[in-house]
């Protein structure tokens, strides 16, 4: 079964594949309204489910318009309506929906949620964000990377504040791609010591620079990200911003790294707060792309889920 879990557990030659595709997928597209169907229909006759046990734009929207643009219908549910928001087992949703629906996405807090799913369900599961990992949108970033400056192989990149889920999967692509992986900031904020040895492991460099000029000095590629994410208490959010402040990207720290050095960021943004608008809206951000590239990456995923 393909479950898209996580792009550590995926096999390379699938994740570069599934970049292809992408790819391909989204050229084919070009000059077509955002309505029209796909040429092909590789999905059709198929039912998708789109669990979402937080919020969302970009997911929930892509999600939806891509499986469509591909032929499937689509039903999207919210974690608290359903039963599973009321007690029954994660096992047993899993085990019912796999009677109706032929992929399920599930964005949700913990990652024994997605595991579990993936576990009892006859049908593949999509990591659609937990707080641990978020797969789907770092397979957008490399797509929007590469269509920007050719092989994201051999390039380094710096993350630029808290090592969080996101985070965690940059790293894990760092290890998958073959690219360098700079982190500063704040050590209560460090990404986990599992996903180090993993792009260490991989023959990547993997550096801690508390100095965030030093730690973009000369960087291809900047990633900044919330420094309040969904799972996080809003009681720690002063303290977190007094921590992080430091890490801001700005028009002086992007002065630091190589002059064609992108930006990314897997929004929703807090202008001001992580980024500047000046860098967000600047040449060097592609935030709007990797938005973009959502839908043309999810597309390649489901396809490879089920095979089609
Ligand atoms: N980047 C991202 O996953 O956005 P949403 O929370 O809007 O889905
Ligand atoms: N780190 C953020 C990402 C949102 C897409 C969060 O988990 O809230």
């Amino acid at each position: 079964m393909n479950h898209f879990l996580d792009i550590h557990t995926t096999e390379k030659a699938a994740l570069r594949n599934m970049l292809d595709s992408a790819q391909s997928m989204k050229d084919a597209r070009q000059g077509r309204t955002k309505a029209a169907p796909d040429n092909e229909q590789p999905l059709a006759g198929h039912m998708v489910a789109l669990i979402f046990e937080k919020p969302s734009t970009r997911t929930r929207v892509s999600f939806d318009v891509g499986a469509r643009q591909m032929g499937a219908e689509t039903m999207v549910l919210s974690g608290k309506d359903m039963q599973l928001g009321h007690g029954e087992t994660i096992a047993d949703t899993a085990r019912v929906l796999s009677r109706y629906v032929d992929l399920i996405m599930i964005r949700t807090f913990d990652e024994d949620v997605l595991k579990e799913m993936s576990e009892y369900a006859d049908v593949p599961v999509i990591n659609g964000l937990t707080d641990r990992t978020h797969p789907c949108q770092v397979m957008a970033d490399v797509m929007t990377y590469e269509e920007h400056r050719g092989p994201i192989a051999g390039i380094k990149a710096t993350w630029c504040g808290d090592g969080n889920n996101v985070c965690a999967s940059v790293m894990h692509a760092a290890a998958q791609f073959g690219f360098d992986f700079t982190f500063t900031g704040p050590m209560q904020l460090d990404p986990e010591p599992e996903w180090q040895k993993l792009v260490r492991d991989a023959g990547q460099s993997f550096k801690v620079e508390r100095d965030a000029d030093k730690a973009v000095d000369g960087c291809d590629l900047i990633f900044a990200d919330t420094w309040v994410s969904m799972h996080d208490a809003q009681s720690a959010r002063e303290r977190r911003h007094n921590m992080l402040r430091p890490y801001q990207v700005n028009d002086a720290l992007m002065a630091k790294a190589k002059d064609d050095a992108l930006f990314m960021h897997c929004l929703p943004a807090h202008r001001e707060e992580e980024v500047t608008s000046s860098v967000m809206d600047g040449p060097n951000s592609v935030v709007f792309d990797e938005a973009e590239n959502r839908l043309h990456a999810q597309k390649a995923i489901m396809r490879w889920c089920l095979g089609v």
